[in-house]
């Protein structure tokens, strides 16, 4: 089946999601830090206006508990006719809520934004260890990595 679990929902990150579990998500994937109201706020501000660009969904649960989320930035390019590229990051699922197909439907509905848009390719960075939950998404192993650290 191509659904989340009975109860669950996807829906757009919203301003009001400082409270209620988008952040402790974030936390499975790797360091969050101390993020207060006003900065957090700032930040959502900041993509909101772009909202051409940053498009960051969340899973919650029946009880509208924030359990996964992902995001896609759309890049746009001068090659390939002014083409344009997703690149999907941030994807993390509570760790007592892994397993249950949120991850799947996360990257589902991003590569249905990414493409709705115009990109003419979807591409992530991610560890070994996550591979093969991305080739089950339907993606491949295609480069590798670089990082420059600062
Ligand atoms: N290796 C191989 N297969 C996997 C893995 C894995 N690490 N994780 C899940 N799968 C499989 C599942 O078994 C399932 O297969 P099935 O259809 O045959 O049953 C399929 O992939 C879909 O799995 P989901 O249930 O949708 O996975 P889940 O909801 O647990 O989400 C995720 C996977 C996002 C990797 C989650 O485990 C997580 O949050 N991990 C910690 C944070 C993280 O590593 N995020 C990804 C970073 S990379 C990036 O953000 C671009």
């Amino acid at each position: 089946s191509s659904r989340l679990p009975e109860g669950y929902s996807i829906r757009p990150l919203r301003r009001s999601d400082y409270n209620g579990g988008f952040l402790p998500t974030l936390k499975v994937l790797t360091t969050v830090g101390d993020i207060s109201e006003e900065a957090f706020t700032t930040r959502y501000d900041f993509m909101a206006t772009r909202n051409d660009t940053y498009y960051i969904l969340v899973v919650c649960d029946e009880n509208n508990i924030v359990v996964g989320t992902g995001a896609v930035v759309v890049e746009r390019k001068f090659i390939h006719h002014l083409g344009m590229v997703g690149h999907i990051e941030d994807i993390a699922v509570a760790k007592n809520q892994q397993g249950k197909k949120l991850g799947l439907r996360i990257i589902q509905a991003l590569d249905y934004v990414a493409e709705k848009v115009g990109c003419y390719k979807s591409i992530l960075d991610c560890s070994e260890a996550n591979e093969g939950f991305y080739v089950k998404c339907g993606f491949k192993r295609a480069g590798l990595e670089m990082a420059h650290y600062y």
